[in-house]
């Protein structure tokens, strides 16, 4: 603890006393080349916190895997969510699911609509319908 007491009372104000740090932003074309040996600390940790900054209230929302998973709740047991019909079984027309909520998945029951309108999303079912004249 000494040596934090030490370093913030006596270290850093002294190295923070010696910048030779311009008035205006041209007077950094008249540093010394020393001068600028000087500001390499005090510009490294400026840099480490301000990206220290960013990453926490802007990069905590990227982090790996993070994002949201489409499949909520259907089949969570199975490693993939494969659904096989005949075609035969279709009948005239038949909705599928695509937004992933709906409680008789494959199939579409609507529930996509709660779900844009909440989350102001567009998503909607696959329609297949068979062309007229067609079994
Ligand atoms: S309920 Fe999912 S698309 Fe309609």
């Amino acid at each position: 603890m000494e040596a934090i007491h030490i370093f913030v009372k006596t270290s850093l104000p002294k190295y923070l006393r010696s910048l030779n740090v311009p008035k205006t932003f041209g007077g950094f074309s008249k540093l010394s080349g020393e001068d600028w040996v000087n500001l390499v600390p005090l510009v490294l940790c400026t840099a480490v916190f301000v990206m220290a900054i960013f990453r926490i209230f802007l990069g905590g929302s990227r982090k790996k895997n993070a994002l949201p998973k489409v499949n909520q709740s259907i089949m969570k047991e199975d490693p993939k969510v494969v659904t096989q019909m005949d075609i035969e079984d279709i009948g005239e027309k038949i909705a599928f699911c695509r937004c992933w909520r709906s409680k008789k998945f494959p199939l579409c029951d609507g529930t996509h609509n709660k779900h844009n309108a909440e989350a102001n999303d567009n998503v909607g079912p696959l329609l297949l319908r068979r062309a007229e004249g067609e079994k």
